[in-house]
């Protein structure tokens, strides 16, 4: 069975996602939890369902005892499913190739460092753009820069607010990250 860690910051409903989705089988299970926050939701998820967390600050990310910790879980995929910290170079090139971002915009559009969560979407509406999406893509030492694996498009009409915009994005991501995450371990 694949082992899937994953790296999250807030609320974790794409985490959520990907824990259903693969509960249903036995191809992949998430066996470990990383978050830099102390009060994120993610949290919340990993204690309901019986799998194991690690909170990390600024300088634990760099160690090597992290990689380390990462590597006792034998992980076929490192998942950033909204995590807001640079992943430091060190750790790319320990798993390289091996760690997917899910980014709320159509990179290379709306990318890049300061461009997360709310930010994206209200800069997608202020520049009123008829599209939106997600952009699934490889982690490389560049923010939003790694090879892209996956997009895909909503519309964006003109009543919608970056709330709304919101909403129509993370059902895209709860629909496909997991989708492709199945797709690269077949693969
Ligand atoms: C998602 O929109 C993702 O694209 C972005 O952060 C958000 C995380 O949402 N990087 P959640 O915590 O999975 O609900």
């Amino acid at each position: 069975m694949h082992s899937l860690i994953i790296f999250a910051s807030g609320r974790g409903s794409n985490a959520e996602k990907i824990i259903e989705y693969f509960k249903a089988g036995n191809r992949a299970k998430v066996s470990l939890i990383v978050s830099n926050k102390q009060d994120a939701g993610v949290l919340g998820i990993a204690k309901r369902e019986n799998i194991p967390f690690h909170i990390i600050d600024k300088d634990t990310i760099k160690s090597v005892e992290f990689i380390d910790l990462l590597n006792t879980y034998n992980p076929s995929l490192i998942v950033l499913a909204g995590f807001l910290w640079k992943i430091p170079d060190a750790l790319v090139a320990q798993f390289n190739n091996k760690i997917i971002n899910i980014h709320p915009s159509l990179l290379p559009k709306y990318g890049g460092k300061g461009m997360y969560g709310q930010h994206v979407h209200e800069a997608v509406i202020n520049a009123s753009e008829k599209e939106s999406g997600i952009t699934i893509h490889y982690v490389n030492n560049e923010y939003d820069k790694g090879n892209i694996i996956l997009q895909a498009h909503c519309n964006v009409s003109s009543t919608d607010d970056a709330n709304k915009l919101a909403d129509k994005v993370h059902q895209l991501e709860h629909y496909y990250f997991p989708l492709a995450i199945d797709y690269i371990l077949k693969s």
